[in-house]
């Protein structure tokens, strides 16, 4: 790692974020300027592209910092899980809701509320955090009386809210409330110069957590990943990182550590183009479970839809990060129903990695 040059006029506003560029160092700038206000801070960029990152240094750099840090991830819940989550309920409110409960909003009284991707919000809890940014109040889901929070909000997304709002997904008026301050986070592959840097940064991490000293990088595999188009920004160069580490025989971080989509060894849309094919990828499928079935077999039907029926499970389990409400609501089926069949397919996470909201 280099140390930083004298000349460099924005430093990263906290020392673990990482990245020199010109559109990271206006990102800087602008997250010093708006740290010590009050206004509403909106955070747009791909995922991955460090979002929470800057919402942590914005609340870090601000006179707020002593007090809570809240972060909701909105795409996370249901309609009503959500809007109880944010503003509380009490008791009787709903079926299930056998106590009173405070909501993120209290909790971050005084402090700071970071809600991602609020872009998965629905017209109708939009309308709330509406209410909430203009009057700072609200009342708990199922209450009359009316709650006034010093809440300073910031929120991210991973969508052009304004392309969202044209079409009907989110309110127009909520729009320009949180747009105050709008940053910016560019990709990667927007800021490839950050890519050294990056890897440095992120090869001492994860040396130091496994206590291995893989300390040089190959010029094929740096020339590697500053060509990949790394559509899943910071974060995935993190994980490639992590597991190259983890691989390591030596001291050197080698192009044959790298996945090989980042090698170029996989047409990167080469997924895309089977895609067109299902009807033929479910007959092939079809023809392969059955001809591991012998002549007898008198379990055809899930021996063949089970095998499928697991595969969209953890697919689409992994898509939501574990968090079961959300997935069963993808997969369109019931909760209870998707919790049994995580435990039939053996499923489950490892121990205290469960998720259930
Ligand atoms: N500039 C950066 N420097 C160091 N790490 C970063 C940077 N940007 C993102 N990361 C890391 O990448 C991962 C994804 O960042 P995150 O803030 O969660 O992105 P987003 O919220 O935009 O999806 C996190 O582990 C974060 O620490
Ligand atoms: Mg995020």
């Amino acid at each position: 790692m280099t140390a930083p040059s004298p000349q460099r006029t924005t430093e990263p506003p906290l020392p673990s974020i990482i990245g020199s560029s010109a559109a990271m160092q206006e990102v800087y700038r602008i997250t010093r300027q708006v740290a010590s206000r009050k206004a509403s801070v909106l955070l747009l960029g791909e995922t991955g592209t460090g979002k929470e990152l800057i919402a942590r240094a914005i609340h870090e750099l601000s006179d707020r910092k002593k007090k809570p840090f809240v972060r909701v991830n909105c795409g996370a819940l249901s309609e009503s899980l959500l809007e109880s989550e944010l503003f509380g309920h009490v008791r009787g409110a709903f079926t299930g809701a056998i106590e009173n409960r405070t909501g993120r909003f209290e909790a971050a009284h005084t402090g700071t509320i970071f809600l991602d991707e609020i872009n998965s919000t629905t017209l109708h809890l939009q309308v709330k955090l509406l209410r909430v940014l203009q009057e700072r109040e609200f009342e708990r889901v199922g209450d009359t009386q009316t709650i006034r929070v010093d809440t300073r909000v910031i929120a991210a997304s991973n969508r052009d809210l304004l392309e969202e709002s044209t079409e009907g997904r989110f309110r127009e008026d909520l729009y320009y409330r949180l747009n105050v301050v709008p940053v910016y986070l560019p990709s990667l592959r927007e800021r490839r110069e950050d890519i050294p840097s990056l890897v440095g940064h992120f090869l001492n991490y994860y040396n130091e957590e496994n206590d291995t000293y893989v300390a040089h990088i190959s010029p094929q595999a740096l020339e590697a990943l500053q060509d990949y188009h790394w559509p899943g920004n910071v974060r995935e160069l993190q994980n490639y990182v992590e597991r190259a580490v983890v691989m390591a025989m030596g001291d050197e971080l080698t192009v044959e550590l790298l996945p090989a989509v980042v090698r170029g060894e996989v047409e990167p849309h080469s997924m895309a183009i089977r895609r067109f094919d299902f009807d033929s990828l479910a007959e092939q499928l079809v023809v392969e479970g059955l001809s591991q079935a012998d002549d007898k077999s008198e379990d055809l039907h899930s021996r063949i839809v089970d095998r499928v029926e697991r595969e969209v499970i953890s697919q689409v389990l992994g898509q939501c990060e574990g968090v079961q409400i959300k997935a069963a609501q993808r997969l369109g089926i019931n909760r209870n129903t998707l919790h049994k069949k995580i435990k039939d397919y053996g499923l489950e996470p490892p121990a205290g990695g469960a998720k259930t909201a």
